[in-house]
């Protein structure tokens, strides 16, 4: 239907006769003179009609509308220059010429657009209304082929060091990774139930005993909590298992895929090996276990300045085994009275008590805790938080983990307040290893897995697991790959042996009975030697709304569901008829709400 994109044609095609079909991007009429930007996936172009070269093409452009398809024939021609002024435009790759219409054919009419397709909308459920429309928008559009650009380069890279590509079930039985389960009821076996999977772990493991040795797949998970930002209840992971590796193996294998996938599809080239920090230390510095190394603001502890301290809030803490850490957000001693209230406000959500403070300003301490402390403290404190004019000293007290967290929360928010990282172009990879196998529930006192089950305890630290009382201690053979504080992926080296793993599901409450019901399959593959094996996954929507420079996955998902879970183009979920669910031997039991029950 065309000779050419719209993003082809140049100066050395002058005088040729091309034909050009596309949307009306943009329609201006000059004294009669009729000018139309022509858009296709490739860019734009423009056509001008003019009455003396085709008086019928020219007479039909007037009527023409944005978003038209239209089909165009004409000699491609210099932009003239006008009155000693040149009618190129630099920001299009075809700004140099324009295609002289000579003939018009309009392929199709268009209504008017619910939003325009030049502007930013704010309005993202009237975006996600008429998706197949937001995705026309040029920064969509390149979203979608960077997409494609980076799947293709995890392809290639881990072909090339030998993965095989393979599909595991999408209709398959529970895998805890820490979420609830969609399920699907099964017709032909009533009152049964498929889990979709929450990633394709137990299968991975199980082509490992299967003899595969390198397995990877792009796999769609599916997750049924609560949404955010850079949260879906469908996502993508780049999953990969390796048989006969250890933790640097498969660290090698992330940095150079993740290498390769920045190069190929921004052309950056991004250092490896990437730095490394143990749980311990990334939560001892950042407060978090995904630390945005952007910038500094590094908790600092202060045990030793106050361990002997008179504000009993510090030195209390110390003596009941807890800590004091503080951290210096520079040049932010002009905190507002609101900002300072929402400080404290996370700190609070988080568990802090409250959230102690020092505004240096005009030389002068401001704060309501500093008439507490001595002068050696106060000098102390100077040196060890290198304290100047300007800076805003923030405190927390209280038991290690809390402290830490909230502070992190705290240093977060500081650095969006201060607009660290705004603008910023700086690509901060990390891995964090080391984490805790086990956490307890602070209500239940039920021990979870960090990770998931299936994932191993460091050699040294496998004792532990003959005493509840060390189980907190235990550290995992587990490592996260982290860009710019987002966890961009996570994984572990695995159990491959039975009696460990049923002796982790025992410290998980997994009795043997529930145990053999629940992952027999496993337990008993693993009886018939299991190779050693590990692996980890990416979340290819997270990696791609970074490469993209995006704000939220939603950005880089054709079709993506909003942050209630709806899909709002196909109105999905949706209710079914009766005579559906008595085939799936399935019966609600939503009550509408105001209605008697
Ligand atoms: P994990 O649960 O850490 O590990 O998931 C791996 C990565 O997937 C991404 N991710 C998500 N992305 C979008 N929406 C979600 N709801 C979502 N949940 C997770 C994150 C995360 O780092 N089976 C293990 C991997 C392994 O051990 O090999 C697993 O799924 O970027
Ligand atoms: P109080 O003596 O409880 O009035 O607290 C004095 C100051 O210390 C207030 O600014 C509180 O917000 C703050 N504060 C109280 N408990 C903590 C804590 N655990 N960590 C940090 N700051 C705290």
């Amino acid at each position: 239907m065309r000779t050419h994109n719209c993003n082809e044609l140049r100066k050395e095609h002058i005088g040729q006769t091309a034909t050009l079909i596309g949307w009306v991007n943009t329609k201006r009429d000059h004294h009669g003179v009729i000018f139309i930007d022509i858009r296709d996936r490739e860019g734009i172009t423009q056509a001008v009609f003019r009455s003396e070269e085709d008086a019928e093409a020219a007479k039909m452009s007037h009527g023409l509308r944005q978003e038209d398809i239209v089909r165009v024939t004409g000699i491609v021609s210099e932009r003239p220059e006008i009155e000693g002024q040149s009618t190129t435009n630099p920001n299009i790759d075809t700004g140099e010429i324009e295609l002289v219409a000579n003939s018009l054919e309009i392929v199709n009419h268009s209504e008017v657009l619910p939003f325009q397709l030049d502007k930013e909308l704010s309005n993202e459920d009237l975006r996600l209304k008429h998706r197949y429309l937001d995705l026309r928008r040029p920064r969509m559009a390149r979203n979608l082929q960077i997409r494609h650009r980076v799947a293709k380069s995890c392809r290639d890279y881990l072909d090339e060091m030998g993965y095989l590509e393979i599909e595991t079930p999408i209709l398959s039985k529970s895998t805890p990774e820490g979420a609830r389960d969609f399920l699907v009821p099964s017709r032909l076996n009533p009152g049964k139930f498929y889990a979709l999977p929450q990633a394709p772990q137990q299968y991975k493991q199980l082509l490992q005993v299967a003899g595969v040795e390198k397995y990877f797949q792009i796999a769609r998970c599916f997750r049924d909590e609560d949404l955010r930002a850079d949260r879906q209840p469908e996502f993508t992971q780049v999953d990969i298992e390796a048989s006969f590796v250890n933790a640097d193996d498969i660290i090698k294998i992330i940095e150079g895929l993740l290498s390769r996938c920045f190069k190929e599809a921004t052309g950056i080239e991004i250092e490896v090996p990437f730095p490394r920090l143990t749980y311990q230390d990334a939560m001892n510095m950042y407060g978090s276990d995904k630390p945005d190394k952007r910038f500094g603001m590094e908790l600092t502890d202060l045990k030793d300045v106050f361990k002997s301290s008179e504000f009993k809030v510090f030195s209390g803490a110390l003596n009941d085994g807890g800590v004091v850490k503080a951290i210096n957000a520079k040049n932010f001693a002009c905190v507002t009275t609101g900002q300072m209230n929402h400080l404290t406000e996370t700190a609070q959500l988080h568990g802090a008590k409250g959230l102690a403070f020092i505004k240096v300003e005009d030389g002068e301490w401001k704060s309501p805790i500093v008439k507490f402390f001595s002068e050696e403290e106060k000098a102390a404190l100077t040196e060890t938080m290198k304290i100047e004019e300007g800076d805003l000293i923030l405190f927390g007290a209280g038991d290690w983990g809390t402290v830490c967290e909230v502070l992190g929360r705290v240093r977060l928010e500081c650095s969006q307040y201060l607009e660290l990282t705004k603008d910023s172009d700086d690509l901060e990879f990390l891995w964090v290893t080391e984490f805790p196998l086990l956490a307890q529930d602070k209500e239940t006192g039920k021990w979870n897995a960090v990770h998931h089950p299936f994932t191993r305890p460091k050699d040294e630290d496998k004792e532990l697991l003959n005493d509840e009382a060390n189980y907190g201690k235990i550290r995992a053979e587990a490592y996260d790959v982290i860009l710019n504080g987002n966890e961009i992926g996570g994984g572990s080296i695995r159990i491959h042996e039975g009696d460990l793993q049923t002796t982790v599901f025992s410290a998980l409450g997994i009795e043997e009975d529930e145990a053999k019901e629940e992952f027999g399959h496993l337990l008993d593959a693993f009886s018939f030697g299991a190779p050693p094996h590990g692996g980890v996954a990416l979340g290819f929507d997270r990696l791609v709304m970074l490469i993209a420079g995006e704000e939220s996955i939603r950005e880089v998902i054709a079709f993506p569901k909003n942050n209630r879970g709806i899909d709002l183009m196909s109105s999905s979920p949706a209710e079914v008829d009766f005579k559906q669910l008595r085939e799936l031997y399935v019966k609600s039991t939503r009550k509408e709400e105001n209605k008697p029950e």
